[in-house]
């Protein structure tokens, strides 16, 4: 059946971009935007667009009854330095959405559903390099602890109701069109703007924290990619090990030096380092790359080439 589409979230760092693509793949009006706050220009002008709270069954059940939606990509969650914050507002946000929208396709109202895991799923206890995807999954982090819990209800409502429902754990993820909020690894993405604005970045994490990172471009494919696999191949159910690359923080801005010389980073680890210490320093994804050929594209250079030059052009 040919896909329509509501994105939950499309206002955020990955759902602005991922609309966009499948507004390209898809057709733009069968590709319904849909956050909690108003969208940028860009989304509203390309195709339809509602505001909706991705925890509130009811409207999501109405909008998807308007537009005969048969797929959604929910991508609405409080990422993980806010949710330490705000655990119970978290906890609702990250579990209510994913169990209304799993209802919904038990209710046959949908088909198919797209949900992102995390390598916030692991913790201090995980192996910390190459990190398996059967592995020990000891969440130190809220978020954590309702990625896990999301995974194994995906599984469940998989099992026992033959939902269609597909996830990738996503490293973090860099981008430059759309900046993330609250996040351990926005670092990484915060160290650009600033690198392009004022040629320097204190960095929240110390030097040597390395973690498992992904270019948006590569993150929005693999995406794509895991929905449309045949059935056949989509042989986890929980949330699939994804993995570009991995670097540290001395590292990306030796990368970033290479285009604005003058570039100076320091040091200031705050409560994020805590985070970012329980998690891997780098995935192995084996089973994707296997199970539905992924593949990434984008290493630490090229995508560094990418986001400054698309940074500079803007800044004109
Ligand atoms: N990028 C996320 C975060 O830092 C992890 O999934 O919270």
């Amino acid at each position: 059946m040919k896909p329509i589409i509501l994105v939950l979230g499309a206002s955020g760092q990955i759902g602005t971009e991922l609309t966009q693509k499948l507004r390209i793949l898809h057709g733009d009006k069968n590709v319904i935007a849909s956050d909690i706050r108003k969208a940028n220009n860009e989304m509203l002008s390309s195709g339809p667009f509602e505001i909706i709270d991705a925890t509130d069954k009811e409207t999501i059940l109405k909008i998807v009854k308007k537009y005969k939606i048969n797929q959604v990509y929910l991508l609405a969650a409080m990422l993980s330095a806010t949710a330490e914050k705000m655990p119970q507002k978290a906890w609702n946000l990250n579990m209510n959405s994913l169990l209304a929208v799993l209802d919904l396709a038990k209710e046959k109202h949908i088909e198919k559903i797209y949900w992102p895991s995390s390598i916030a799923v692991f913790g201090p206890t995980t192996p910390q390099k190459n990190t398996p995807q059967k592995t020990v999954m000891e969440p130190s982090t809220v978020y954590g602890i309702s990625k896990v819990a999301g995974e194994y209800w995906c599984n469940y409502y998989h099992q026992k109701y033959d939902v269609d429902v597909r996830s990738l754990r996503y490293p973090g993820i860099i981008s430059w069109k759309t900046k993330p909020g609250g996040g351990t690894t926005d670092y990484a993405v915060d160290i650009y703007y600033k690198a392009i604005e004022e040629s320097k970045y204190e960095c929240f994490l110390s030097e040597n924290t390395r973690l498992p990172m992904m270019f948006m471009n590569d993150a929005v494919d693999a995406t794509i990619q895991l929905m449309e696999a045949d059935v056949n191949d989509v042989k986890i159910r929980t949330g699939y090990n994804l993995a570009a690359i991995d670097f540290t923080p001395k590292e990306i801005a030796e990368e970033i030096k290479k285009h604005i010389p003058d570039f100076k980073i320091t040091y200031k680890p705050d409560f994020r380092q805590e985070i970012a210490d329980s998690w891997p320093s780098s995935i192995d994804d084996s089973e994707a790359r296997k199970d539905w050929n992924w593949q990434h594209q984008f290493d630490l250079k090229l995508m560094t080439e990418n986001i400054i030059k698309n940074l500079q052009k803007e800044n004109i």
